[in-house]
């Protein structure tokens, strides 16, 4: 293998701006917050942060919805402080990635308000614009993501535009080659300040089909999921090595595209040097719980079943990218629910749980992605009103689901389960007043439980996740399993076994294995190659070979004598 690069040594942290650090009491979080806390991301391994979005925004979609790509929102703070940020972050070897959300702008950035306006202003091809149906309806029957029709009526053009997302996220036009060089030209701007990567959000939808036509209704609303209808439409590669050419190539960055539903076979055209990208975050193991659409109401819920099922589509993402690019290890990011109530029952030891993902994020080939509160363990939320939230998402889906004859409490089981709220509640970094997130009234509720789930508290436990963390990212970085756990190639182990995750890294004479017991029962197991290993690190003490204890995670390390 060539000599990796830097991002695929490093461990990248996710920071929700909004609900990371306030210093100045207005109840959400800026970036002077993420300056401060440079040092703690250290102590973490991490050589990236990706910042979701801090441009101008009226928020709708809490900053997905963005006003002007080139500029900071005033609730983050100014451009300058963003320079300080990326300056101190250099200076500690930690890089800013931005997050391009190019599918849509929000409506009232100045390119839609023109849009708008007619059929003939400057920007009227801007945006995705179509004739109603003779009756007067919506173009087709789709349904946007966060819920109800995908389009909505403008009076001016007397036409309807489109929104994958909210209405007040309209779709941008990308066979409109002034947009294209309106977005490549935006990123640029960001290249000269010396950012190290991008997050590219959606970018499964930027082309849409030639013709659009209704769709098969997959609910009693007949309507039909947008994805289906517009995901990954062929031509869309066209768009992305463009993209490529004009903003990414030569520069000493990565690249990590969101992008739902591209298949394991497609990879070699979307990463990898012949790729568009760098890396791609697919969701085949974070969407177990909908074989069938991404509708909350038709989730399956948690199922042991889950499990040899995670462990399919994981070693599958393995080998997908054992050649082809680069794994971006995540379990959790701002819009999933946290992942000791993802793979685990509701009765299951959190602080275990959370030990246990850790440890195959940590120890899977790829760079892992560590999302703000997971490194603490932090679980989901559960406010009693549909009012409590604050979520857009979590809106449309409880509306669907009533509209399908759920009942109120059923809609609110559902939501408590896959808000996306879960994962937006603040930081938690210390034993005082809102966890220290903020002076003021922070946006969203604080966990009730954070005078032990903080950063002060776990600092100073041995056992604790965050110590757990950081000791995971010792090993990934420095000492003796660090070649294996960065270069070495990956084996499934115990493909059978519906409770434990099994697999061996290898690289030169070294070996390491990882073992993780998903079940609340003892699980015993045959290994015989284990048998010389020595335990590099165990989740609880005292481990046993050819045995784990319920949740329990362990990792051990080999040589072989011979080069393999
Ligand atoms: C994916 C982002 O991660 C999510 O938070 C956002 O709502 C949508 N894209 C729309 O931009």
């Amino acid at each position: 293998m060539n000599e990796l690069k830097w991002w695929q040594k490093t461990n990248v942290y996710q920071v929700y701006p909004k609900s990371f650090l306030d210093t100045t009491g207005s109840g959400t979080g800026d970036i002077k917050g993420i300056t401060a806390k440079l040092d703690y991301l250290k102590t973490l391994g991490v050589g990236a942060v990706w910042l979701t979005p801090v441009y101008p925004s009226p928020m709708v979609d809490n900053g997905y919805d963005i006003a002007d790509f080139t500029a900071i929102d005033p609730s983050y703070g100014t451009m300058e402080d963003m320079e300080n940020l990326i300056a101190e972050g250099k200076r500690r070897g930690i890089r800013m990635v931005m997050d391009l959300v190019y599918n849509h702008s929000s409506d009232k950035h100045p390119w839609f308000i023109d849009s708008a306006t007619s059929r003939d202003s400057e920007h009227a091809d801007w945006y995705i614009w179509r004739d109603a149906k003779p009756d007067g309806s919506a173009p087709t029957n789709w349904r946007s993501i966060f819920g109800g029709s995908a389009w909505t009526w403008c009076e001016a053009r007397q036409q309807y535009y489109l929104h994958t997302f909210a209405a007040a996220q309209p779709d941008l036009n990308w066979e409109n080659p002034a947009v294209r060089q309106a977005l490549y030209d935006a990123a640029n701007f960001w290249l000269d300040k010396g950012v190290g990567g991008f997050r590219i959000d959606a970018i499964v939808y930027i082309k849409k089909p030639e013709v659009f036509v209704d769709g098969e209704p997959d609910s009693d609303d007949g309507m039909v999921n947008i994805h289906s209808m517009i995901a990954n439409t062929p031509g869309i590669l066209d768009f992305l090595y463009e993209f490529k050419e004009q903003v990414f190539a030569g520069h000493d960055i990565f690249t990590v595209a969101e992008a739902n539903g591209v298949e394991p076979h497609e990879l070699d055209k979307w990463v990898g040097e012949k790729g568009a990208f760098d890396m791609l975050f697919e969701f085949s193991h974070m969407n177990l719980e909908f074989p069938n659409g991404e509708l909350w109401s038709h989730a399956t819920g948690y199922t042991p079943e889950i499990i040899p099922e995670l462990k399919k589509v994981l070693s599958a993402s393995q080998h997908a990218t054992a050649d082809n690019g680069w794994y971006p290890a995540f379990f959790e990011n701002h819009d999933q629910m946290r992942c000791v109530e993802h793979y685990f029952p509701a009765e299951a030891d959190k602080k275990l749980a959370a030990k246990a993902m850790a440890a195959v994020l940590m120890t899977l080939r790829g760079t892992p992605f560590i999302y703000q509160g997971q490194e603490l363990g932090l679980g989901n939320t559960a406010w009693e009103n549909i009012e409590d939230y604050n979520d857009i998402s979590s809106h449309g889906q409880y509306e669907l689901a009533l509209a399908e004859g759920k009942s109120p409490a059923e809609a609110m089981t559902i939501v408590h389960r896959y808000s996306r709220d879960n994962a937006r509640t603040p930081m938690q970094w210390t034993r005082g007043k809102n966890a220290g997130f903020s002076a003021g009234v922070p946006w969203l509720p604080v966990h009730e439980d954070y005078a032990c789930q903080c950063v002060e508290s776990e600092a100073l436990a041995e056992d604790s996740v965050l110590s757990w963390y950081r000791q995971l990212s010792a090993l990934r970085q420095s000492g003796e399993a660090a070649g294996v756990l960065q270069q070495g190639d990956y084996t499934e182990l115990l493909a059978d076994n519906p409770a434990i995750m099994a697999f061996r890294r290898r690289f030169g004479c070294r070996l390491v294995y990882t073992l993780v017991n998903f079940s609340g029962q003892r699980q015993t197991y045959e290994l015989p190659e284990l048998e010389e290993a020595r335990l590099l690190s165990g989740s609880i003490s005292g481990s046993q070979q050819g045995s784990l204890r319920p949740y329990e995670a362990v990792i051990y390390i080999k040589e072989t004598g011979e080069r393999l």
